[in-house]
């Protein structure tokens, strides 16, 4: 049987969201980006306008234009009244009142509406229900995403999540769910579990990240394949790769560094010990974050903080 129009509650974020909550930086959004369960987000047609390249699969593309703009004003007060009793549930920080909050998502749903026809026609919104087979070839999508979908729906079960997930990983080479969180605002169980499974084949990492809206709703789950090398040359040629992203980095550091030093009254601001220790405390947890040695992390930035520091104050004194 077809999904019933009745049993859709369409609700969509905006770009400048999905950007927040998966983190996605400039050069992600220069990828191959496919959303899983986008709805009426405005993600999309943002995105596109911005020439990205996103294809957007859902259920709900099975539906016209005008069923999808009827639906959405059918549950619009609904869903705010439901939000207004239970507002305590939400950081009230970046979307400052009940009134903006549907203003946003209003916005969001409209732009998406007025591209939908549009979108369809040039395959930028597929009817499409996970855990059935995409149309596309293995790894045709540079990064996946699931925003409010997976891992959120807890009552699916695991098989459906795990099948879900297996689809999203065989047609992109990275995916990114968010939040880490069930529908009402608790741990969801099956993060662990997923991870479980997953991560005999796969890098899995949680990831801290810009948003928060749904009390607790501040993490995300990336899960990459692992990259498996078939001779040491290939091993040193990645690391050769990676050793010039890490010196282009750090001689990006140093120059914000040297700018540090016009911004300073003496000597003990530039050595600044409390900001040094604030620095080591935040790398140490971005280390465990992401599965490094926190010692090792504290070893390399320790020094090389001393050496930027020396480098910092010879810009001190050739500036009095
Ligand atoms: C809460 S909405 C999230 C919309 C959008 N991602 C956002 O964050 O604004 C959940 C979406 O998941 C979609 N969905 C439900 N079951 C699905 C399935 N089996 N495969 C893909 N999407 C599904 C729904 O149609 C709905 O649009």
């Amino acid at each position: 049987m077809g999904l019933l129009l009745k049993s859709v509650v369409p609700w969509g974020r905006n770009i400048e969201e999905y950007r927040k909550l998966f983190l996605l930086s400039y050069s992600d959004m220069r990828k191959k980006i496919a959303g899983f369960g986008d709805g009426p987000a405005s993600f999309n047609v943002q995105a596109s306008e911005r020439n990205a390249d996103v294809t957007s699969f859902d259920p709900i593309y099975c539906f016209s234009k005008e069923q999808l703009r009827e639906r959405i004003n059918e549950v619009r007060d609904t869903i705010i009244s439901q939000m207004e009793e239970n507002a305590g549930n939400y950081v009230w920080c970046r979307i400052n009142s009940i009134q903006e909050l549907e203003y946003i998502r209003m916005s969001a749903m409209d732009m998406f509406l007025e591209d939908y026809e549009k979108g369809k026609e040039e395959g930028r919104y597929i009817c499409h229900s996970l855990p059935d087979r995409l149309p596309c070839d293995d790894g045709a999508f540079d990064i996946g995403l699931s925003s409010h979908f997976l891992l959120m729906y807890t009552s699916l079960g695991l098989d459906f999540h795990i099948a879900a997930i297996s689809e999203m990983l065989r047609a992109c080479k990275e995916i990114r769910i968010f939040p880490l969180c069930d529908l009402d605002s608790n741990s969801s169980e099956l993060t662990e579990e997923v991870i479980k499974y997953f991560s005999a084949d796969y890098k899995t990492e949680i990831l801290k990240t810009d948003y928060e809206f749904q009390r607790g709703a501040d993490k995300m789950l990336r899960i990459r394949k692992k990259m498996k090398c078939s001779s040491l040359e290939e091993v040193r040629e990645n690391i050769d790769r990676i050793d010039d992203s890490i010196i282009r980095l750090i001689a990006e550091r140093t120059e914000f560094v040297k700018q540090a030093a016009s911004f300073k009254r003496d000597t003990a601001s530039v050595k600044d010990s409390y900001r040094v220790e604030a620095v080591i405390k935040k790398v140490r947890e971005k280390a465990e974050q992401y599965g490094v040695s926190p010692d090792i992390t504290e070893t390399v930035y320790r020094n090389m903080i001393s050496g930027l520091i020396e480098l910092e104050m010879k810009e001190f004194n050739s500036s009095k």
